[in-house]
């Protein structure tokens, strides 16, 4: 039921852990499943440097936050802003249908962080 691109972020998950000097963190939590996501930014002249992201979740929000940090780095908040929970599924060939909701959970961790960002340097 899982696409190979997910089962590839989930048994080899990308951009996992901590910034320890991050400028941006955006911290979300699924009320319905009680999974949470921990994303970590280092922004630099507007752009994402770096990300990293730490899961307590299951295996689609395993996948849709390694993928998300590799779909913002690089991007200028305004880009990444953007990056919708659909992007995210798309670019894993898709989510089964009751699994999309986990997707949410790294769209907006991502978007929380980019607050967070603004929020500081405000
Ligand atoms: Fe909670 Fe997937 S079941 S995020």
């Amino acid at each position: 039921m899982y696409t190979d691109k997910v089962m590839d972020h989930f048994s080899n998950p990308r951009n996992v852990g901590e910034i320890d000097d991050a400028n941006g963190v955006g911290e979300v939590g699924n009320a319905s499943c009680g999974d949470i996501m921990k994303i970590f930014l280092k922004v630099e002249d507007d752009i994402i440097k770096d990300v990293k992201f730490k899961t307590f979740g299951c295996g689609a929000a395993i996948a849709t936050s390694s993928m998300v940090t590799e779909m913002a780095i690089g991007k200028t908040l305004d880009e990444a802003w953007k990056l919708s929970n659909e992007a995210v599924a798309e670019a894993l060939d898709g989510l089964p249908s009751q699994k999309m909701h986990c997707s949410n959970l790294a769209a907006d961790a991502l978007h929380e962080a980019i607050k967070n960002y603004r929020e500081n340097k405000a």
